[in-house]
C-alpha cells in the first residue's frame, strides 16, 4: 500500500512450541502475501499468562526454531499475546497473519480484533491434522505403559524394545499411525526449494529420524550445512527409526519428517526413506562430498550389522559434528512427562 508508505512487510505472531510442519506452513503462506516477514513469538510468561501452561520449549528455543525457518525474515522476541496496531506500526508492518481459527485471551477475547476491525489482518489456511497438543498427546501415549509402573521409572527401556521390534513383521509405530496428517505431493512441492545442486556444488549428506526437530537438529543442520554448498538430509522410515530408537518411535512419522525437515533453511534436499547405513550407490548416486553426524550414539545397521558409516569412512569423507547442544527427541518426551500435569 503505497499510501502508507509500507511495501509488503508482513507480521505473524504465536507460541510456536515444539514447532511443526503446521507452523511452518502458515509462515510459508504469510510470507507469500507480501516481501518481508516478520514473526513475532511470545514470552514464556505470557504464554503461562494466557495459556495457563508453560510451553515444552522454552523461549530461547522457541525463538532459535522459527529463526530456522525458511520463510521467516526476522524474529521478534518476546511478542505480545495480543496482536496491536501499536506492534504493527512499530515494525512498519502494514498486516498480520494468522491461521483461520480462533485465538483467545485468558479473558476470553478474540486476540487479533483490533487488527481485524482495522482491516489489517489477513487469514492464511490452517493445517489440518497437526498442532501442538496433538504432539504433547502422542507422547503421552507413548509412555503410558511406563506411567503404569510407577512414577520414577520415566526410562523407555530402548534396548529391550528394539531388540524385540526388530524380530517382528508388523514392526512400526502405532503411534504415529494415528497421525491425522494427509501428505500430498502438493504439500511437498510447496516446501521444497526444487532446486537441483550446481555442477560443480559441494554436496553434503547426513541421514537421521529428525523425529520432532529440536534446537539440537537444527545446530546440526547449520553446521552440516556449512560443511558444502549443498545439503541433503536422509531420513529414515518409519520401521528403520523404530527398530534402532525401540519403543513407539518416530513420533512423527516419515512425511511429517520430510516437512519439518523440508521447512529448515539450511536443508536443500530430502531424501524420503533413506537406507540406514551409507552405502557406496547412496554416495555416487548424489555425488556426495562429505557425510556427517553428530556425537549422539550410532547403532548397527541391523542388516549387516556393521557401522552404517564404514563406506563413508574409508573414502575419508566422514566428519563428526559437534552440536553444542544435548537435546534429543527423548528429552523432549521426558520434559512433557514430567510436566504431565499440567497439560
Ligand atoms: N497454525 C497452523 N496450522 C496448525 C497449527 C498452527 O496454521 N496446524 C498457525 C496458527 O493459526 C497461527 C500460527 O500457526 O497462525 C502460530 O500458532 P501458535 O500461536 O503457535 O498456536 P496454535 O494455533 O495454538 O498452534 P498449536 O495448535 O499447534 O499449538
Ligand atoms: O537422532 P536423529 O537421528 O534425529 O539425529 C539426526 C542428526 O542430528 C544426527 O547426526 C545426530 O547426531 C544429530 N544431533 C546432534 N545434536 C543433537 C541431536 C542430534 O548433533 N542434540
Amino acid at each position: 500500500d503505497s499510501s502508507t508508505g509500507r511495501s509488503g512487510r508482513v507480521w505473524a505472531d504465536g507460541c510456536y512450541d515444539m514447532v511443526h510442519f503446521g507452523h511452518a506452513n502458515s509462515l510459508r503462506q504469510a510470507k507469500l502475501l507480501g516481501e518481508y516477514l516478520i514473526v513475532g513469538v511470545h514470552s514464556d510468561e505470557e504464554i503461562h499468562q494466557h495459556k495457563g501452561a508453560p510451553p515444552v520449549f522454552n523461549e530461547d528455543e522457541r525463538y532459535t526454531m522459527v529463526r530456522g525457518i525458511k520463510w521467516v525474515d526476522e524474529v521478534v522476541e518476546g511478542a505480545p499475546y495480543v496482536t496491536t496496531i501499536e506492534t504493527l506500526d512499530k515494525y512498519n508492518c502494514d498486516f498480520c497473519a494468522h491461521g483461520n481459527d480462533i485465538t483467545t485471551t485468558a479473558d476470553g477475547h478474540d486476540t487479533y480484533e483490533a487488527v481485524k476491525i482495522a482491516k489489517r489482518y489477513k487469514e492464511v489456511e490452517r493445517t489440518q491434522g497437526v498442532s501442538t497438543t496433538d504432539l504433547v498427546g502422542r507422547m503421552l501415549l507413548m509412555t503410558r505403559e511406563h506411567f503404569r509402573r510407577g512414577a520414577k521409572e520415566y526410562t523407555v527401556d530402548q534396548d529391550a524394545n528394539s531388540s524385540q521390534l526388530a524380530t517382528d513383521s508388523k514392526a512400526r509405530s502405532p503411534w504415529t499411525g494415528m497421525s491425522q496428517f494427509l501428505p500430498t505431493t502438493q504439500r511437498i512441492l510447496q516446501f521444497s526449494e526444487g532446486k537441483a545442486p550446481s555442477p560443480d556444488a559441494k554436496i553434503v549428506y547426513v541421514a537421521g529420524a529428525f523425529d520432532v526437530m529440536h534446537p539440537g537438529h537444527l545446530k546440526f543442520l547449520e553446521k552440516a550445512s556449512q560443511l558444502g554448498d549443498f545439503l541433503i538430509v536422509g531420513l529414515h522410515t518409519d520401521p528403520i527409526v523404530n527398530m534402532y530408537k525401540g519403543s513407539n518411535y518416530p513420533i512423527m512419522n516419515l512425511h511429517e519428517r520430510v516437512l519439518s525437515v523440508l521447512a529448515c533453511k539450511y536443508v536443500s534436499e530430502v531424501v524420503i526413506g533413506a537406507p540406514y547405513a551409507v552405502s557406496p550407490e547412496l554416495l555416487d548416486h548424489f555425488n556426495i562430498s562429505v557425510v556427517a553426524h553428530g556425537k549422539t550414539p550410532l547403532c548397527k545397521d541391523p542388516e549387516t550389522k556393521k557401522d552404517p558409516y564404514e563406506e563413508p569412512r574409508k573414502r575419508g569423507i566422514f566428519q563428526e559434528l559437534e552440536s553444542g547442544s544435548d537435546l534429543t527427541t527423548d528429552k523432549v518426551v521426558f520434559r512433557i512427562i514430567a510436566r504431565r500435569q499440567e497439560y
